[in-house]
């Protein structure tokens, strides 16, 4: 690209560089973000669509979960990305909220950009939001209801709700019964309340069945089967070994030739690593053990052993799954059997394999200290497991959520539109252009209640209407009830959404919104095509990495 000093065109960035700015590089970044928005915006709600999507392999998942549309999407505009990048992080840290996240920045650009067109300046625009989303935290603060973290009854109307968006509808009494149960299991108190780590809660996910067969197991589930049809399937009162090393011979680094010379020295040279074998599989038995849960491979010499020492096996486990069984066993990792003792065991009631669906798996149950749980999600179909774990997984966050920060709101739109309602008079205390940028705030989160409506089939307008109406007379949470197609008490109708999802919803939306509006320069690279591999730094003369 050029510009023109003097007469003379200098070039400044590379050839192939595309370059938008002021009013056309807003318009485009706020149109590209609005578009992703306007896109996801008829799956919110419990009566929101599907999505179906299909990668560039043909693979297809069916959701209505805000962050999967949007990371299947594969969205190209820089702009476009930042919502996505918002659902994630809304994702990450409540699980709950995505779609909400994304239709309300994208309508705090809609409203922005009619701003933008009356020539006030982005900047007070910014401004603006920024005042706005620090006043809908205080008013959300104060409108929240607060909770007992252990009132398990409203922790199954938090995960109902959540569960009930997604296609869990039906089940949602049945699977948020295990959800609140699995949450507290792995909830730990400390001196400022509870610590709930998500980590400690494994979703496993078979299809079959149907999902009011998902269940919740005290302990570990590994995808795993018995090594050795020798061994015991079933083992009571398992005091359990879990390895880091191999069971095998190790292979020597470096090729070695033996020269053998006689069938004796075969025979001793066989022999030499059975005995090696041996050897380990007998530490493993005189430490107590009648349980070995490995990382690594086994030798089927070693299985033998094993299996003749009625000690039930199981091999190449999930890092992450050795990491919940040290905590749900209380086990060492033990990397060298040299170092193994008794000490060294962990403890469960039970250990058994069973088939679940065409697949053997096997259950650690009844664990001492049990900070590890599994639900282990069914449904009819591989998508419906999918949609299924992601409803769960939703569930599972919002209880975290009211957990650690026990206080919750309505839902159905309700504190959205309270927050709107107070903002509007907050608004009134400005006099400047600021005022303008603080009521378009404010109409921006109707639109959570205004969406609710359209994809209930109810008419929109009339909502906000009724709404304010309602609001104005001091109903505090009327929202709207997608399900009798009116407006209602949303407290009344038991629907409730942890504090934190809202929380994070004005944080990220208003700051990611104001980052959008702040650009006014877009300046994109060509794409390169790699031809070939990379040159090393000495054949191009240059850095390494910088072709
Ligand atoms: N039974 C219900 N009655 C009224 N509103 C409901 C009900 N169930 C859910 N809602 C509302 O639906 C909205 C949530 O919809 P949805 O779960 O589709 O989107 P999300 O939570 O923003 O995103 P995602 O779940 O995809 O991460 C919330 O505003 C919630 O209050
Ligand atoms: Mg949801």
């Amino acid at each position: 690209m050029a510009a023109q000093f003097a007469g003379q065109p200098i070039l400044i960035l590379k050839e192939g560089t595309s370059r938008a700015t002021g009013r056309d590089a807003q318009h485009a970044s706020i149109a590209a973000a609005r578009i992703v928005a306007e896109s996801v915006k008829s799956s919110l709600g419990p009566k929101g669509m599907d999505k179906m999507l299909v990668d560039g392999f043909g693979d297809v998942t069916i959701t209505n979960d805000g962050a999967t549309i949007l990371d299947e999407m594969e969205v190209q505009h820089p702009s476009a990305k930042m919502l996505v990048e918002v659902a994630k992080t809304q994702d990450d840290e409540v699980g709950d909220g995505t779609t909400t996240v994304v239709v309300l920045t994208g309508e705090l650009l809609g409203k922005a950009e009619q701003l933008l067109d009356k020539d006030v300046h982005p900047m007070i625009v910014v401004d603006g939001y920024k005042l706005a989303a620090e006043k809908a935290l205080e008013i959300l603060e104060d409108v929240a209801i607060k909770v007992d973290p252990m009132d398990k009854s409203m922790l199954k109307k938090v995960a109902s709700i959540a569960l009930a968006t997604k296609m869990l509808s039906e089940y949602a009494d049945e699977v948020s019964d295990f959800v609140v149960r699995a949450v507290l299991e792995v909830a730990e108190k400390d001196a400022e309340g509870y610590k709930v780590d998500i980590d400690n809660i494994k979703v496993e996910k078979k299809p079959g069945e149907s999902i009011s067969d998902t269940r919740l197991i005290q302990g570990v589930l590994l995808d795993k089967e018995v090594v050795h049809p020798g061994m015991p399937k079933r083992v009571e009162n398992a005091k359990i070994v879990l390895l880091n090393c191999p069971l095998e011979v190790e292979k020597t680094e470096f090729d070695a030739k033996l020269n053998i010379k006689n069938p004796d020295q075969m025979k001793a040279f066989l022999d030499e690593e059975g005995k090696m074998l041996r050897d380990m599989v007998d530490k493993i038995a005189s430490a107590g053990a009648n349980v070995a849960i490995c990382e690594k491979g086994i030798d089927d010499v070693a299985q033998h052993f094993l299996a003749k020492k009625g000690v039930l096996t199981v091999r190449r486990v999930k890092q992450s799954d050795m990491e919940k069984l040290v905590k749900a066993t209380g086990a060492h990792v033990v990397t060298n059997l040299e170092d193994l003792g008794s000490k060294d065991l962990g403890s469960a009631q039970l250990v058994e394999e069973r088939k679940v669906g065409d697949d053997k798996m096997t259950f650690v149950e009844g664990c001492k200290n049990p900070k590890a749980v599994t639900v282990l999600v069914r449904g009819g179909t591989e998508r419906i497991v999918d949609e299924a774990e992601r409803a769960v997984h939703d569930a599972l966050c919002v209880v975290r959520d009211v957990v650690v920060n026990p206080k919750v709101v309505a839902g159905g739109g309700a504190p959205e539109a309270e927050v709107a309602k107070r903002l509007r008079a907050y608004a009134d205390k400005f006099s400047g252009r600021e005022q303008l940028a603080i009521q378009a705030f404010a109409e921006a989160l109707e639109s959570i209640p205004m969406a609710l409506a359209e994809n209930a089939g109810m008419d929109p307008i009339d909502t906000q209407v009724e709404l304010r109406t309602k609001h104005g007379q001091g109903v505090i949470w009327a929202g709207v009830d997608p399900f009798k197609g009116k407006v209602a008490d949303m407290a009344k109708q038991n629907v409730y959404e942890p504090l934190a999802v809202k929380i994070q919803l004005v944080q990220s939306a208003s700051e990611a919104a104001g980052m959008i509006l702040k650009i006014d320069d877009v300046i994109a690279a060509s794409k390169k095509e790699m031809k070939g591999p990379p040159k090393g730094p000495e054949e191009s003369g240059e850095e390494a990495g910088e072709y």
